[in-house]
């Protein structure tokens, strides 16, 4: 199974272009699911359906024809389902405070929730071999972010933390019950994340596995946009992941020959040439302004047809390794690089702003560092089978 996941800032063209993908996909014969998970939903909507119609089929895959189904991950639905225990609790507890029942339910949705209960799916339908490809179209940034770091951070708290927090609980609750105006989570609470935490078992492995998960990244050629793609670029590679596309969508086309966006086709000309370039070795593919929104199957269609043409497969393996790394090693930070054949020479490094140019030969390669090295300076490289370990040193 194929899992890919599109990123990028709101509002660039994510949802367009996964559904785009979706229909690429089965079209080419995978059994293909695009799933929604930025909770401001508009999946159903570029596939223009009605979507009362569709809310009320909701919280499962839904036909758009034999081989291709979208979701749209519902989170009133997947309380329910998945996290009523939970919910119930924080519920109790928001209630001491004196918020209304109503107020209290609607916060009682945690930050995460719609993430973690999209992952329940793609490895519930992963074991259930019910599709080829998956296609995420994720909320924008930050919340990918969450996406994918998350199964670190639980595996984390399940090992260190929950133990450690249901043995106290159960220690005290005689006592604290009748003392504190807060209720101790009971006992369900606790069975409700261990069972949510097995249902998620094994999607670490799933998303930074290269040859399964691939993160396509959506971008405009405009500066503020391209720098959050960066940034993106930057923490999906920290969290193993591998980025095998950008796309940058919105292109002025040749045609526009108006003066009025004469500066605006200047300046997407350059930023174009800044993103090959900064993005090398991943492949950039673009798309045109279209002289329409992309709405309903059709203009999808057309979507598709401008991005992929007839036979690419969206689906097809390009990358298996991650341009670059980050890592520690005897309490240093190292940035890990993978060379081309063709690099040799001289090794020259040097921070521009929070980046790491590293220089050989002709060869130049701007690795964006995440926060906690972004202070660091580049001390010592050394090359072994082709990868490029980086010291980075307090300056
Ligand atoms: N290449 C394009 N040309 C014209 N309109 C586009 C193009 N790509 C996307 N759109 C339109 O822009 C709007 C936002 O796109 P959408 O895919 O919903 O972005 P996102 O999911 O990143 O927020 C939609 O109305 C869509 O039809
Ligand atoms: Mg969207």
């Amino acid at each position: 199974m194929r899992i890919l996941l599109f990123s990028g800032k709101g509002g660039v063209g994510k949802t367009s272009l996964a559904a785009a993908t979706g229909l690429q996909l089965s079209r080419l014969g995978y059994r293909t699911l695009v799933m929604s998970v930025d909770p401001a939903h508009s999946l159903a909507d570029a596939f223009d359906l009605e979507t009362g119609l569709f809310h009320a089929k909701t919280g499962d895959p839904y036909a758009i024809d034999e081989r291709l189904a979208i979701h749209e991950v519902n989170i009133q639905k997947e309380i329910k389902r998945h996290w009523k225990e939970i919910s119930a609790y924080v519920v109790s507890v928001l209630r001491t405070t004196g918020i209304s029942d109503v107020e209290a339910e609607e916060l009682a949705i945690l930050p995460g929730m719609e993430e973690l209960s999209a992952m329940m799916y793609v490895n519930q339908f992963r074991r259930e071999r019910r599709y080829d490809a998956i296609v995420l179209d994720c909320a924008p940034t930050a919340e990918s972010m969450r996406f994918v770091s998350m199964p670190t951070t639980l595996e984390w708290y399940m090992k260190h933390i929950f133990p450690f927090q249901r043995g106290i609980v159960k220690a005290v609750r005689p006592i604290a019950n009748r003392m504190s105006p807060v209720e101790l989570p009971p006992d369900n609470y606790f069975a409700n994340i261990q069972e949510l935490f097995a249902k998620l078992d094994g999607i670490g492995e799933l998303l930074e596995d290269p040859k399964i998960t691939s993160v396509r990244l959506v971008t405009n050629p405009e500066r503020m946009v391209l720098r959050e793609t960066q940034r993106a670029f930057v923490y999906f590679s920290l969290h193993g992941l591998t980025v095998d596309g950008v796309i940058v969508n919105r292109v002025l086309p040749e045609a526009v020959k108006d003066d009025w966006f004469a500066e605006w086709r200047a300046s997407q000309g350059k930023i174009l040439e800044e993103i090959e370039a900064y993005f090398a070795p991943v492949a950039v593919r673009q798309v045109p302004l279209f002289t329409h929104e992309v709405l309903g199957r059709e203009r999808l269609e057309d979507l598709a047809a401008t991005l992929y043409g007839e036979k690419t497969d969206p689906a097809a393996v390009s990358r298996t390794e991650a341009p670059y790394s980050f890592g520690k090693r005897d309490g240093h930070y190292e940035v890990r690089l993978r060379l081309p054949f063709a690099a040799k020479g001289e090794v020259g490094l040097f921070k521009k702003g929070d980046e790491l140019v590293v220089e050989i030969g002709t060869l130049r390669r701007h690795i964006g560092l995440p926060t906690s090295m972004a202070s660091l300076m580049p001390s010592r490289a050394r090359l072994e089978n082709r990868v490029l370990t980086v010291e980075m040193k307090e300056s």
